[in-house]
């Protein structure tokens, strides 16, 4: 576990990107979906003047090694702590190229980072904020892999999204035990593909909620009585591992985690407390394979001695982006 610990009378904001999906030809100065990314992000942290920044997964292409180390480079010019756990993309080439780009991140000061068992996946670590000497809050980020063989064509070739493990989950287990002992009551999870409970969550809060299969119906008619906090678009079917892995039941028994946060998706963003625990689809960061120029931006985890106080979603207007 990894302590962070920040003295300030103010509370700690977290900045979660997703999904900005850059491959190194579109780094280069006026290619315009670097120049979103970079305006995007130099945007958010204007405004939300974050403490730490996470990324949510799919940085890029594996074996795009260019392009991960120009996200290094940036990070690192940045000067504010850092982290990210991997997605499908970074992942898509086996365990080798993502190490290989963790070689090159854990070489920067500004990177926050744990090697975990490499037999869980290559992004699995707890991050414990501490506000002024007090356990505040901890940041589990999961390795939720590439894509498994699966009875029915879920995303290609009889294949289905991966998502956490039973190992993984026995894992989450002993870290929450660990948060908890270290006076810690509060985390958010922070996973690249959705956990299965997401798709349940969209079912039970949206009055029209988008098929599991078929094309989605883009109508919003209304959040359903008892999740009117809910915000957020629902513009994509949800890409989780189409059968419950049991994550949800063992986050919402073990009582700590109060937010997990997804990213994947890139036309979904929307946030539903769903069972008590807030399941999130972060923002997509900048225009990196596809997406929908109104869902721009990013996620903040707003953060107290108690942990996660607020969260909502920051959208930045590409108009203003010459
Ligand atoms: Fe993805």
């Amino acid at each position: 576990m990894i302590r962070l610990s920040m003295e300030t009378d103010r509370d700690i904001r977290i900045l979660n990107l997703t999904d900005p999906q850059l491959t190194a030809g579109e780094w280069e100065k006026g290619n315009r979906t670097g120049d979103a990314f970079r305006y995007t992000v130099g945007t958010l942290i204007e405004r939300v003047r974050p403490d730490l920044i996470t990324v949510s997964g799919d940085l890029s292409y594996a074996g795009d090694y260019v392009s991960y180390r120009n996200y290094a480079d940036y990070f690192d010019d940045l000067g504010i702590p850092w982290t990210c756990c991997f997605g499908n993309h970074d992942n898509q080439g086996g365990d080798e190229p993502v190490r290989r780009v963790l070689d090159e991140f854990m070489k920067r000061k500004t990177f926050v980072f744990e090697k975990c068992d490499p037999a869980l996946g290559n992004s699995n670590f707890v991050i414990l904020i501490e506000k002024n000497g007090k356990a505040a809050e901890g940041i589990i980020l999961m390795d939720t892999h590439d894509r498994i063989p699966y009875k029915a064509d879920m995303c290609g070739k009889n294949e289905a999204w991966a998502g956490l493990t039973p190992e993984q989950l026995a894992w989450y287990r002993d870290r929450i035990a660990e948060l908890k002992e270290a006076g810690c009551r509060d985390s958010t999870l922070i996973i690249h593909t959705p956990i299965y409970a997401y798709i349940e969550a969209a079912g039970a809060a949206f009055v029209n909620p988008v098929p599991e299969k078929g094309e989605p119906d883009y109508g919003f008619a209304g959040w359903n009585p008892g999740y009117e906090d809910s915000f957020g678009f629902y513009h994509e079917i949800i890409s989780a591992y189409p059968e419950d892995e049991g994550a949800f039941e063992l986050i919402h028994r073990l009582g700590s985690t109060g937010n997990v946060i997804s990213g994947h998706d890139h036309m979904n963003n929307w946030a539903v407390r769903y069972r008590g625990v807030r399941l999130i689809f972060g923002t997509k960061t900048g225009i990196g394979s596809y997406g929908e120029s109104a869902i721009n931006g990013g996620t903040v985890l707003t953060v107290d001695e108690n942990g996660v106080k607020d969260v909502r979603h920051e959208y930045v207007d590409l108009d203003g982006l010459r």
